[in-house]
């Protein structure tokens, strides 16, 4: 059987002059549950976009469920990104061309293997269950930050990815609503066997998870 696996060796990334990753080394199995903890500009959100195919590693490698992304053209990397991960951006990437119900089901759009129709039951389930249904046709303007960090979430989610890594994810959200979405992250992770990668300072949401990693320096501590 493939292996349903993340594993990286010797991941390096610069910008300029600044070595940002030095050697990340990594594994992370299939239906777990994982955290991320650094300082601020320890290169966290600069890992997640690697491992989410969103840009590239000046050298090393990343294998998941046993490919290699740098054999993947620019759009097999795209499928990559539409079929198996979801990416909670930590800054809200939402179209403001766009109400929120059409940010959400693009990711549908695009997929060879749904369609928006099939997809938005789920989206409405979802909506409810983070008290955002009265958000969803409006545009994202309109939107308070911890509404459309909800919606990004949902959009995330909205083909149930294999992975799911998660940027920040209750950062613009008061207490009661991130009980609610770690609550609602686990549930899912657990029923849909989705692995979750989640980086977040709040020490609260890393007490949930089982397996802590620390990034340091470039290096990640496993
Ligand atoms: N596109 C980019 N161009 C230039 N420098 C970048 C770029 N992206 C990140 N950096 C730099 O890389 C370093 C790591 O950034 P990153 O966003 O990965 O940090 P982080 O650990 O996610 O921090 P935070 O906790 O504040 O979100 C920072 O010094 C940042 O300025
Ligand atoms: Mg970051």
């Amino acid at each position: 059987m493939q292996s349903q696996t993340i594993i990286t060796r010797d991941l390096v990334k610069s910008f300029s002059n600044t070595n940002v990753l030095k050697g990340v080394n990594l594994k992370i199995d299939k239906g777990g549950q994982y955290v991320i903890k650094g300082s601020s500009g320890s290169g966290k959100s600069t890992l997640l976009y690697l491992l989410g195919g969103l840009d590239r590693p000046d050298s090393g490698v990343i294998s998941v469920d046993g490919e290699s992304l740098a054999n993947y053209s620019d759009e097999e990397l795209a499928n990559y990104r539409n079929q198996k991960i979801g990416f909670v951006f930590q800054f809200h990437f939402l179209l403001s061309s766009m109400n929120c119900m059409d940010n959400i089901l693009l990711p549908a759009s695009l997929s060879k293997k749904t369609s928006p129709n099939k997809v938005k039951p789920f989206v409405n389930e979802v909506a409810g269950l983070l008290g955002v249904t009265e958000c969803l046709d409006k545009m994202p303007f309109e939107l308070s930050g911890g509404q459309q960090q909800r919606i990004n979430l949902i959009r995330a989610i909205s083909l149930k990815p294999d992975y799911l890594l998660c940027d920040e994810p209750t950062g613009s959200l008061d207490s009661v609503n991130t009980e609610i979405v770690c609550d609602f992250l686990f549930k899912l992770s657990r029923e849909l066997n989705i692995t979750l990668l989640t980086v977040t300072h709040d020490k609260n949401v890393a007490s949930h998870f089982s397996h802590h990693l620390e990034m340091k320096d470039g290096i990640l501590y496993q």
